[in-house]
């Protein structure tokens, strides 16, 4: 199922015989080994050889390697070093800060820093509001983590969390122009998080945690929310909730089915699970049935967890009991935030008629979506080689740029919900159909369309 992807590019450089067929032999070897060029270059050539670069996607470390081996096994070629392409984007990191003025001369550097900076401070200290006004608070979010959930790769600590945090800040600056800066802790206890962001919280204008495993996840959001004046988000929730909403309301659109007529079984209620669950009963379905890892949700379960209670008591109207398989009997909706692999094509055809799959775990999703494909009218993954990619980037960049304009103190589920209908009206009645029914992460519509939605909810408020 899986493709080669450029997360796994390389670049081999090889020097090799000057024949006619060396061009014929390099790629055929990498197309035998299942590696797909995107690049052939011819960097020196000498009377006696050639050196060349051959830039190929693979699926994994260990077909890199094979596809490697099957190079230098060619007659007269010698493998001069192979680059990672994905480790060179990361060297150095991948963000930096610059300074918005200039610093050319004694008067500037008076205005900008001492004495004249003086005077700012203390225009803050008599009026803290006008730090929005006078600081990088007015555009700074933080993107807070302690690298108990990253990726698919579980508990990794802050350290290792580093570059996904870095990537997000990229991705904030790059679609909705919002300064947000990695902070990783170096604890997992939940009181020491909490304090240490609101410790912190003074400089930012909003809080995005990131990666932080349930059930901590809860309450650390719950009592930020509680103690800080600035909106806090966390993104594995509410951008994941966003976006589904989005596309679920786009995907009964295909379909021909209305919200109210929906039944529809949400697979894990984690993070993303439970903040998705949440989200969509306020759009009134006709019912969810929540799965977890022990079957299917119900008040019997005897759970003690407050999430798994609460949903407990706001699903599963009939009080159904048993496993995933028996959940899908009748739904209309499969959404999947859990585990690899878990039916196949013969449990989506007991599904409804014209049933809507999303299959979101990450890295394999829940199932093949070809095999879904054979009986589903719509299917969608996380994955960018798929269709339909339910990715948090359609929302998380748009909600701070309307959250940072607003000069929110809060975040609502209002705010959620317009955020997911801008995501959706992206997709215009004439472009949408089976296989687009969320906008590309790269459409330049989307974080505007996004901001100025949840800016009209927070300005409302
Ligand atoms: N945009 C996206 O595509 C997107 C967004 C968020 C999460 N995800 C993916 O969703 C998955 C869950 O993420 P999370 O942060 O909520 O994790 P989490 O650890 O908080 O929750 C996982 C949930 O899955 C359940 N689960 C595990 N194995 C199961 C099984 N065999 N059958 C049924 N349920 C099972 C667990 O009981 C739990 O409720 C991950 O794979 C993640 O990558 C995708």
């Amino acid at each position: 199922m899986p493709v080669p992807g450029p997360g796994y590019s390389i670049t081999i450089r090889v020097d090799a015989p000057p024949s006619a067929g060396v061009a014929g032999d390099l790629t055929s070897a990498v197309g035998r080994a299942g590696g797909v060029i995107t690049a052939f270059d011819v960097v020196d050539s000498h009377t006696d050889s050639v050196v060349i670069d051959i830039t190929c996607n693979a699926l994994s470390a260990d077909h890199a390697r094979d596809i490697t081996d099957a190079v230098g096994a060619l007659d007269g070629v010698h493998v001069r070093k192979v680059s990672d392409r994905t480790f060179l984007v990361h060297l150095g990191g991948k963000i930096e800060i610059s300074a918005k003025v200039a610093l050319r001369n004694r008067d500037d550097l008076s205005r900008a820093y001492t004495p004249g900076v003086a005077r700012i401070c203390q225009a803050i200290a008599d009026n803290p509001e006008d730090a929005r006004r006078l600081t990088i608070k007015r555009n700074t979010v933080a993107v807070v983590t302690d690298g108990s959930a990253v990726l698919g790769l579980g508990n990794i600590g802050p350290a290792a969390a580093l570059p996904v945090m870095e990537g997000k800040a990229a991705l904030f600056k790059k679609f909705a122009g919002v300064d947000a800066w990695p902070v990783c802790l170096d604890t997992q206890d939940t009181e020491e998080i909490i304090r240490t962001v609101e410790l912190i919280a003074c400089v930012y204008g909003g809080i995005n945690l990131e990666d932080i495993a349930a059930p901590r996840c809860f309450e650390i959001e719950r009592r930020l929310r509680e103690k800080l004046d600035i909106p806090v988000f966390h993104d594995d929730q509410h951008g994941t909730a966003i976006v589904v909403v989005a596309a679920l309301r786009n995907a009964l659109r295909v379909v021909g089915k209305s919200m109210a007529e929906a039944k529809i079984v949400v697979c894990g209620v984690g993070a993303a699970g439970s903040a998705i669950i949440r989200l969509l009963l306020q759009r009134s379905p006709a019912d969810i049935i929540a799965v977890d890892v022990d079957g299917i949700v119900h008040g019997g379960r005897g759970d003690t967890d407050a999430n798994l209670r609460w949903v407990a008591s706001n699903t599963n109207r009939d009080g159904r009991t048993g496993r995933l398989h028996d959940a899908l009997v009748g739904a209309d909706v499969f959404i999947g935030v859990s585990a690899p692999n878990l039916f196949g094509a013969e449990q989506v055809a007991t599904m409804a008629d014209k049933a809507i799959v999303f299959a979101l775990a990450n890295p394999d999703p829940e199932i093949d979506p070809l095999e879904a494909q054979k009986h589903a009218a719509v299917v969608a993954t996380g994955r960018s080689d798929y269709p339909n990619q339910i990715n948090n980037v359609l929302a998380f960049p748009g909600v701070f740029r309307g959250l940072l304009d607003a000069q929110a103190h809060s975040i609502t589920d209002a705010m959620l919900l317009a955020a997911a209908d801008a995501i959706a009206d992206v997709v215009d009645g004439d472009k949408l159909n089976p296989s687009f029914i969320v906008p590309s992460v790269f459409d330049a519509a989307v974080a505007p369309a996004v901001a100025e939605a949840v800016r009209k909810v927070a300005g409302s408020q």
